[in-house]
């Protein structure tokens, strides 16, 4: 870790937990290695103290902080400006600090989208896509997706009735788009009913390599040969629908991209400089590697 000074720069990451974030380890790396003065810490913020938590940024003269669960939405409330990204989203993971102005970002949703056609060549304009699960996470990815204008996003939730939400607030904005709930039921008993280009799972599924009893992975033999998978799960780095869908020889996009890329943007948005992508991408394989 670069030497603190009096003239250091903090940034950090404030959660609930906190413990298991990687985004220290992969900021300081990238900050010592442009020799930045600045250092990234980890910050444990329990809901009740989430309002005086964002008051010390000021106080504390904090440049700018990462947010996570369970803080997203609540932190909404306390900011002095949000930008239209996040909140398309409804939820901020950046809040810098501008001289004591406070503005919230949401990078989630570009940093997906900067992983996807940055590893697969994948240009969304006038595709088929097809999204599983409208959660928080969710909302990131499906945001981002149509604002490059897809031909259709089809959603497929356990809980149809978040997956309808999701269409009925993006059908206003996105009127030209086939934007569609389908229920779990539906999506078992018929099948993929389109040929998807790309199928995505923003879902928790296949997180520590399981698949739970009560729902199915993507049925990624009845994808196209040309499709893409991609899963916003990176742990396992190679998540089951992953392993499966490289089996059978589809394209795949992994979930540390996401993680990275919404970081590098972050970086740059807290900084100012250039985000060093390898070193921040061995930062994090170092991180997961040694869980
Ligand atoms: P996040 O902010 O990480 O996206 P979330 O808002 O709780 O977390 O959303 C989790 C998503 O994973 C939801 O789409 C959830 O489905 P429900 O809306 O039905 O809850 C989905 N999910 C989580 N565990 C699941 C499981 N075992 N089977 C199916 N879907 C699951």
């Amino acid at each position: 870790m670069s030497k603190v000074t009096g003239k250091s720069i903090i940034l950090g990451v404030i959660g609930d937990p906190i413990e298991h974030s990687l985004s220290p380890l992969m900021h300081n790396a990238a900050l010592e290695s442009l020799g930045l003065n600045y250092i990234y810490l980890p910050f444990h913020v329990k809901p009740e103290f989430l309002k005086g938590a964002v008051k010390s940024l000021k106080a504390l003269e904090i440049r700018g902080i990462n947010v996570t669960i369970p803080h997203k939405v609540a932190i909404m409330e306390y900011l002095d400006e949000i930008d239209e990204a996040a909140l398309d989203i409804g939820a901020v993971n950046t809040v810098v600090n501008d001289n004591g102005k406070l503005k919230g970002y949401n990078t989630d949703g570009a940093g997906y989208l900067k992983s996807l056609t940055s590893e697969t060549g994948f240009d969304a304009k006038g595709k088929n896509i097809l999204v599983l699960g409208a959660g928080g996470a969710s909302l990131a990815v499906i945001t981002a997706l149509l604002s490059e204008h897809p031909k259709s996003l089809h959603i497929v939730n356990r809980t149809f009735k978040k997956a309808k939400t999701l269409v009925n607030k993006f059908i206003i904005k996105y009127p030209d788009i086939d934007i569609l709930a389908i229920s779990l039921e539906e999506w078992i008993r018929e099948g993929l009913s389109m040929s998807y280009d790309l199928a995505v799972n923003t879902t928790s599924i296949g997180m520590k390599g399981e698949i739970p009893k009560m729902v199915l992975p993507f049925k990624v033999d009845q994808l196209p040969s040309h499709a893409i998978v991609s899963d916003i799960v990176y742990t396992p780095f190679e998540t089951p629908m992953l392993k499966e869908a490289n089996d059978i020889g589809l394209k795949t996009h992994y979930g540390l991209g996401m993680l990275l890329h919404q970081g590098a943007i972050s970086f740059k948005l807290f900084t100012g400089a250039t985000p060093p992508i390898e070193i921040m991408k061995d930062a994090l394989l170092s991180g997961l590697n040694s869980k």
